[in-house]
């Protein structure tokens, strides 16, 4: 049977299969579905399985199991790496949801469900892509998928699978393809050709022995959520600098050309603004939005809590404690663990002697990557864009991060290339993530014909 037919007559029982994956609640971050998490990794061992894999391993970890699998045709053929991650965040807030996160439905072509595109429907895409040529004797090259249930936290227990050298061999491949990044639109279609690196920690800041009468000993006190705020504004300067010594040292400053290129991404198709409903977008004085979240380093604090917060009314307390969350954005070039160090430094170093100070450094800690874009698998992907699309690809920087890519960067010294169909407007980690139809069938396409173009190339 030719391939389009294949795809045409299997349309339904695709999103079925997908439909099954996407009820699976495998939340990585809540040890509560850790049965679930489970559930994921055996699902996949039989779809493998059922589409004519011919290893197919649950490799245990410390944490979330890795599914592998793998389809050798011939030693002589190249060899195409899969990466992807089964696990999804958390759905909450539940209430924001039309309907239950993990009863997937369609609505205006779109397939709604936590994970639809990030990243279940973007791996799925490739196990139909290999199945359809499995199953229609198309397959050229061997194939290797590496699936895991981390990334969501940081892709530690991966990081350690690639810490060992029989590992490394297992995983040999020629190339490294990865669907879990987004295009600027299907109009527009997009390859990036770096992600951001991240570093994320806790600080806890400790004051009175216990909650104060504020009226007793106010002002006369160092109120912990007072001296929080002064550390968290202290991180930027006016300009939204960042201030911490030697923070932007090993940043790499673009070349002219570069910086044109950069320009003449069409920031305006996106219409960030609109899309969150902001009146203004805010950063990093001297860069544009798309240089601020794709070549500038950032810092983020993702929460703050203490005192009275809960209930209604007002309660006269100088809070015993103080709490925050704040995550690191780096880019290539950077070293994650020393800027994460010097961070926690610099904080320290502002903190007055009057309260105790802790802070907790995450693991999970990665660089950012910087994509080769002379590789014969770069070439082959932008091919692929073209002949699908009938549009030359744009090239982008994605401001998100896949901590595990950088590592294998490190580790294999072979390209990686970064396909991915997601929309900025599937609300993935939001409620009501969705992944298009359209984007499933399209993207299963084009990766079809990149496996045909990198296996002809090599
Ligand atoms: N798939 C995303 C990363 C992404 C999204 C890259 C859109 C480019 C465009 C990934 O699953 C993700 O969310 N990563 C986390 C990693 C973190 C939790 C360690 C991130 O970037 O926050
Ligand atoms: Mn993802
Ligand atoms: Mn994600």
């Amino acid at each position: 049977m030719k391939i389009d037919n294949y795809i045409k007559n299997n349309k339904d029982h695709f999103l079925k299969d997908l439909f099954k994956f996407l009820k699976i609640k495998s939340i990585s971050a809540q040890s509560e579905f850790k049965k679930e998490i489970r559930n994921a990794a055996l699902f996949l061992k039989q779809e493998f399985k059922s589409i004519g894999m011919d290893k197919v391993e649950i490799l245990s970890t410390k944490k979330h199991p890795i599914v592998y699998a793998e389809k050798i045709i011939s030693k002589k053929l190249p060899t195409i790496l899969v990466y992807g991650h089964y696990d999804v965040q958390p759905p909450e807030p539940l209430n924001l949801w039309f309907k239950p996160p993990f009863e997937p439905y369609i609505k205006n072509n779109k397939i709604y469900a936590r994970g639809a595109a990030d990243d279940k429907g973007q791996v799925f895409m490739h196990i139909k892509a290999i199945e359809t040529l499995i199953k229609t004797n198309n397959i050229k090259f061997n194939v290797k998928f590496i699936i895991e249930g981390e990334e969501e936290m940081g892709s530690d227990s991966l990081s350690n699978f690639l810490s060992k050298k029989n590992n490394l061999k297992l995983l040999n491949a020629d190339v490294v393809l990865v669907s879990d990044t987004e295009m600027i639109s299907l109009k527009n279609p997009s390859i990036p050709i770096s992600l951001r690196g991240i570093a994320a920690m806790d600080i806890e800041i400790i004051g009175p022995n216990r909650d104060l009468h504020s009226g007793v000993y106010g002002g006369a006190v160092a109120n912990p959520i007072e001296i929080l705020c002064k550390m968290f504004s202290s991180l930027k300067d006016e300009n939204n600098h960042i201030k911490i010594p030697h923070f932007y040292d090993d940043v790499i400053i673009l070349k002219d050309k570069e910086k044109d290129n950069i320009k003449k991404i069409p920031f305006n198709i996106v219409n960030y603004k609109k899309e969150i409903e902001v009146k203004e977008l805010y950063g990093e004085k001297g860069y544009n939005t798309i240089e601020r979240t794709g070549i500038r380093p950032s810092i983020e604090i993702n929460g703050i809590w203490g005192g009275y917060t809960e209930k209604e009314g007002f309660k006269t307390v100088l809070p015993t404690k103080a709490f925050g969350k704040l995550s690191l954005r780096l880019v290539a070039n950077q070293n994650a663990k020393k800027i994460a160090e010097d961070c926690k430094k610099y904080l320290l170093n502002i903190a007055p002697k009057s309260v105790d100070v802790k802070i907790k450094i995450h693991d999970g800690i990665s660089n950012g990557m910087l994509i080769d874009t002379n590789s014969k698998a770069f070439v082959a992907a932008q091919k692929a864009i073209q002949k699908v699309f009938k549009k030359e690809p744009i090239l982008t920087r994605g401001g998100g991060s896949i901590p595990i890519l950088s590592k294998f960067q490190e580790k294999f010294k072979i390209p990686i290339v970064m396909l991915g169909f997601g929309l900025p407007s599937d609300n993935i980690h939001s409620p009501n993530e969705n992944f298009g139809i359209d984007n499933f069938f399209i993207g299963l396409n084009t990766i079809i014909e990149f496996y045909k173009n990198f296996s002809n190339s090599n």
